[in-house]
């Protein structure tokens, strides 16, 4: 693999409860894990063996105790793991994207607008990001006369897919995936599925959960069992 895009070392994260007596939950131990341009790998394991977890220690949404999750950003390295918040927030506008399992629905916006968003705030017009968003949803058969709603009404399916275009609609150099076509219908998941494919064409790396074991076959270039580095409880 020439340098890879994303590159884990040696991650470990426990969960401390303060609220709960302080118990400890332990999740992942010297976790490492490399992935190169065009690349998709698929985080597989049992329910609980900290998928997600690892997906938002990417992120940035949780802090590893200890390790590293390098992100070439530009010409640069960053480490997600002690990156200072103005860094990750610069990895996740330009380098670094998250389509979550949920849609968080911000009040009284269109959900054109919630797509266009990543692209307006690296600087595309308005005009040219809505019409790219436009695109998009109409591709995810998200029909006109929603697109000026908020998607708070939405349907989980719906949602789902407004939450996919706006994790799509800029071409980031790595793409983070947690279970993107959970509640889709075939024709929809063949459709991330094109994206998702789109995507590694043009070198992005993708990290991604994917249930479905049909969409995994057809996506992943390999798959990395998360179980094997649960430490002892
Ligand atoms: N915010 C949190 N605080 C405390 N414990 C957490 C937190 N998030 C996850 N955990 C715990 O970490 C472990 C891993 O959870 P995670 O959600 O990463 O699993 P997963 O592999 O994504 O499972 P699933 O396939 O069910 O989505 C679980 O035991 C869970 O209880
Ligand atoms: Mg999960």
């Amino acid at each position: 693999m020439s340098s890879p895009i994303i590159e884990v070392r040696d991650l470990c994260k426990d969960f401390v409860l303060h609220t709960q007596g302080g118990v400890r939950i332990p999740v992942f131990n010297g976790l490492s894990l490399a992935v190169g341009a065009g690349e998709c790998v698929g985080l597989h394991g049992p329910s609980g063996t900290g998928k997600s977890t690892l997906l938002r220690s990417l992120y940035a949404n949780y802090k590893p105790d200890t390790g590293s999750v390098l992100v070439r950003h530009g010409d640069r390295l960053v480490d997600m793991a002690t990156a200072e918040p103005r860094d990750v927030l610069a990895v996740r506008k330009h380098t670094l994207g998250y389509v979550s399992q949920f849609l968080r629905v911000i009040p009284r916006v269109p959900a054109l607008d919630v797509v266009a968003e990543p692209l307006k705030l690296l600087g595309t017009s308005e005009a040219e990001a809505r019409e790219k968003a436009g695109g998009l949803l109409a591709r995810l058969r998200i029909p006109e006369r929603l697109w000026h709603l908020a998607p708070a009404t939405f349907s989980g399916g719906e949602q789902q897919r407004v939450n996919i275009a706006r994790g799509f609609v800029v071409d980031y150099p790595a793409l983070l995936l947690d279970e993107p076509t959970a509640s889709l219908d075939a024709a929809n998941r063949d459709t991330v599925v094109a994206l998702i494919q789109e995507a590694k064409a043009r070198g992005c790396a993708v990290v991604g959960i994917f249930h479905d074991a049909d969409v995994r076959t057809r996506v992943c270039d390999r798959l990395f069992e998360i179980e094997g580095y649960r430490h002892a409880a």
